[in-house]
């Protein structure tokens, strides 16, 4: 797969500098595309990305000012993939044990910046009548993570942005998808999987018996992003491993 023709496509990570984001910045480059990562860690993404910007996704003026110095820099922005995300401390486990200041932090990260985001590409994508909007989600957005309910909640909104935006924005020829991993080895787990019993533990609940790797992750989201799946719109592409088959 490789870049349409007629230039070089932009896409934006956010989240660009560690695991899966890292994983897809790579992975996009290497089809092709002019690759932005968007994080408060930019130089992570160093030479992986074209372009590394400092954003925070929860910040309004952080998002509208990057994604504005992204279009300047680099061209209209074809592929906006909003992948940064965060679980909240162990703390926000079950509902009545979620400290709100862990619910709004997550909400903010996981629903907000996906918001945000997409409110500041979706004009140009209009004016142009093109441009995809991939959101990383979760499983948990699909079915319910024990013991997880702010991280749940949000990848079940940010699913629902996603298709909200697949319905409003079709007719204009924008799409947006979803990829929802299940269990997948990066610096937000590792600490987990990192524990033999627990890793254990989790690999039981998975039929192919493993955990995913980012590249893994990376390949549904350069899949969607290469425009084969034109007529899919509004779709949670899940990539777990059987989890939430079982
Ligand atoms: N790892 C998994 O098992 C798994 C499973 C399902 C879904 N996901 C989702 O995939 C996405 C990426 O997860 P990961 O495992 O690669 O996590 P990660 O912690 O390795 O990377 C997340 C990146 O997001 C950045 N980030 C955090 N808050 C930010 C903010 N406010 N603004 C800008 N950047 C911010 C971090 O600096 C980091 O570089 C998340 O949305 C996560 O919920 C992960």
């Amino acid at each position: 797969m490789t870049a349409e023709p007629g230039g070089t496509r932009v896409a934006v990570v956010t989240g660009g500098s560690s695991g899966i984001g890292l994983a897809t910045c790579e992975r996009l480059s290497d089809e092709g595309f002019t690759v932005a990562a968007l994080d408060v860690k930019p130089d992570d993404a160093a030479g992986v990305a074209a372009m590394t910007l400092r954003c925070d996704v929860t910040g309004e003026a952080d998002v509208t000012t990057a994604m504005a110095t992204v279009a300047e820099r680099l061209g209209p922005i074809d592929v906006l993939v909003n992948n940064a995300g965060i679980t909240g401390s162990q703390a926000a486990a079950r509902c009545h044990e979620t400290p709100v200041e862990e619910w709004d932090r997550v909400q903010a990260v996981n629903v907000r910046g996906p918001f945000l985001c997409s409110r500041a590409v979706l004009p140009s994508m209009l004016a142009r009548g093109s441009g995809h909007i991939i959101t990383i989600a979760s499983v948990a957005g699909l079915v319910a993570f024990p013991g997880r309910c702010a991280y749940t909640a949000s990848k079940g909104a940010a699913l629902m942005l996603t298709r909200s935006i697949a319905v409003d924005y079709a007719a204009a020829g924008i799409r947006a998808n979803a990829v929802c991993p299940g269990m997948v080895y990066t610096p937000m787990t590792s600490w987990r999987l990192d524990q033999p019993e627990l890793r254990a533990e989790v690999e039981a609940r998975i039929p192919v018996g493993r955990v995913a790797s980012p590249g893994e992750i990376a390949d549904a989201v350069a899949l969607l992003a290469s425009g084969r799946l034109s007529y899919m719109t509004g779709h949670p592409l899940v990539v777990d491993g059987g989890m939430s088959a079982l």
